[in-house]
């Protein structure tokens, strides 16, 4: 498949990465890109010259500091525009990702809104875009749609529903703009439209969407604009970076900060302090992360470059290949309308072979075929279940009651999931979907393989099993080697 990325596509630590399966080592299948990016070395490159600058904002003096400073109000920029929000918004960064930023927007508005007790969570959310609400407000929950223009993403009709019935009360609407089990995508507009019309917010969890689809989260009618998007560098090809929070800066002005500390006082006596005015710095307590959330400002600036509407329609093929791949694999069942049209997805693909535990097919994936995906529920159990409870259903198991239903999808518990990223090809796909078949069909070989429980798959003779698991990154081992390195750069004897 050609590409239109340019030289992006192969600008990546560790696409050679190499672990033995069989007798020789061979390339890795990374296949795990919704939980973890690979980086991108640009944006590394971009880290390293910073970090000869490297010097701490809260100082004003000297000139690292200043390109400390400098740098940050760079990577603002950036991400403000690459998200096309406008001098209405601020970024923030905070955290290891997208989690710290969804706690502080639910404790933020919990108590600058007070009178809005309600918040509505979708179905399909990732425990990171639940649980804080669920802990400073109460939370109602916003079913799916099984049919309609867009089938598996939130229902707009009940969603409305919800929103006329307690009208007013309504803090805001938390939805994420893909998911992250199944990729689907959220009208996040749409929803930010009917929020708005019931005075409540939108927030987004972004943290699937942001390195795959092209976002603006102003819209030329601002009753359409997004209130506050939040994402993770590690999603987005800057692993060490913080989370990122995009939010309308009128929303900062009533907020207590979580946290405190340097950098945000005017003035503090022994038994008093005074915070500072701007919201912006209110909500930045310590030292920031600088070099971090300068490689995700070069992360994303590097994708806006190539831009997301190209990177979208490769991730796009890339799908549409996968999905018709898939489907040719026995007994394998795919979760959530595959209808490209109709229902539109990131490259996020979850799945099952039908009478084979999770576990222990991913297991398989990665020590026979070298492909790396995940399996488990995601940090998204309540969704798993709906999925899992729709598909025992359509199965037409017509003998079974609902409970019985429940108690099956509970012993299921979980899917396979193969995501992608800018460097993902059709190569690691047919990887994915040739071990598939393979698994499937030598079904009992690899149960007599491996122990399976609700813990994983092991190996039942760890030297038979030998695999991809076999050559791991030793950090004890690399330390070593640099310090020889460096030894030997100095002259100094080896110990
Ligand atoms: N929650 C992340 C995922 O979806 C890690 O895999």
């Amino acid at each position: 498949m050609t590409t239109d990325l340019g030289p992006l596509a192969s600008d990546f630590v560790g696409l050679e990465t190499s672990y033995r399966t069989g007798r020789r080592p061979r390339r890795r299948h990374y296949l795990d890109s919704a939980a973890t990016t690979l980086m991108m070395r640009t944006a590394q490159d971009v880290s390293l010259e910073f970090l000869k600058h490297h010097g701490n904002p809260h100082t004003t003096a000297h000139s690292s500091a200043r390109s400390a400073t400098a740098a940050l109000h760079w990577a603002r920029d950036v991400v403000r525009g690459f998200l096309g929000a406008d001098d209405r918004y601020t970024a923030l960064f905070m955290g290891a990702g997208s989690t710290a930023c969804a706690n502080r927007l639910a404790f933020s508005l919990a108590r600058s809104r007070p009178g809005k007790p309600l918040v509505l969570v979708s179905s399909m959310e990732h425990h990171s875009n639940d649980l804080p609400h669920r802990r400073h407000s109460t939370v109602l929950r916003v079913p799916l749609a099984t049919a309609g223009q867009a089938p598996g993403a939130v229902a707009m009709d009940r969603l409305e529903e919800l929103l006329a019935r307690h009208s007013g009360q309504v803090n805001y609407v938390a939805v994420t703009g893909a998911s992250n089990v199944t990729g689907l995508v959220n009208p996040i507009h749409d929803i930010a439209e009917l929020a708005h019309r019931h005075g409540a917010l939108v927030v987004v969890d972004g943290a699937q969407m942001v390195a795959h689809m092209p976002v603006r989260l102003a819209q030329p009618d601002p009753r359409r604009d997004i209130d506050a998007f939040f994402f993770s560098g590690h999603k987005a090809y800057a692993p060490g970076s913080p989370g990122g929070l995009v939010v309308k800066t009128q929303l900062l002005a009533g907020c207590t900060p979580l946290e405190l500390g340097g950098g945000i006082v005017r003035d503090v006596t022994e038994s008093s302090y005074a915070l500072d005015p701007d919201g912006e710095v209110r909500e930045q307590a310590g030292t920031p992360n600088v070099t971090g959330t300068v490689t995700l400002a070069a992360a994303l600036a590097a994708l806006g470059q190539v831009g997301m509407e190209a990177i979208q329609a490769h991730e796009q093929r890339l799908l549409a290949h996968a999905l018709e791949r898939l489907a040719g694999v026995p007994g394998l069942e795919i979760y959530g309308p595959t209808d490209l049209a109709a229902a539109p997805r990131v490259g996020c693909i979850s799945f099952n072979l039908r009478h084979m535990e999770h576990a222990l097919v991913a297991t398989a994936l990665n020590d026979d075929f070298n492909v790396s995906v995940r399996d488990g529920c995601f940090c998204a159990h309540p969704y798993v279940r709906v999925l899992l409870k729709e598909s025992l259903q359509e199965l037409e198991i017509e003998s079974l009651s609902a409970l019985e239903i429940e108690h099956l999808a509970e012993r299921r518990r979980g899917m396979v999931r193969a995501s992608f990223g800018l460097y993902t090809t059709e190569t690691d796909i047919d990887a994915l979907v040739d071990g598939l078949a393979a698994i499937g069909r030598q079904e009992a070989h690899y149960r007599g393989r491996y122990d399976v429980d609700a813990h994983g798959a092991r190996p039942r003779n760890a030297g038979a099993a030998g695999g991809a698991g076999a050559a791991l990154f030793s950090p004890q081992a690399a330390l070593e080697a640099a310090l020889g390195r460096r030894r030997a750069a100095v002259g100094e004897p080896q110990p």
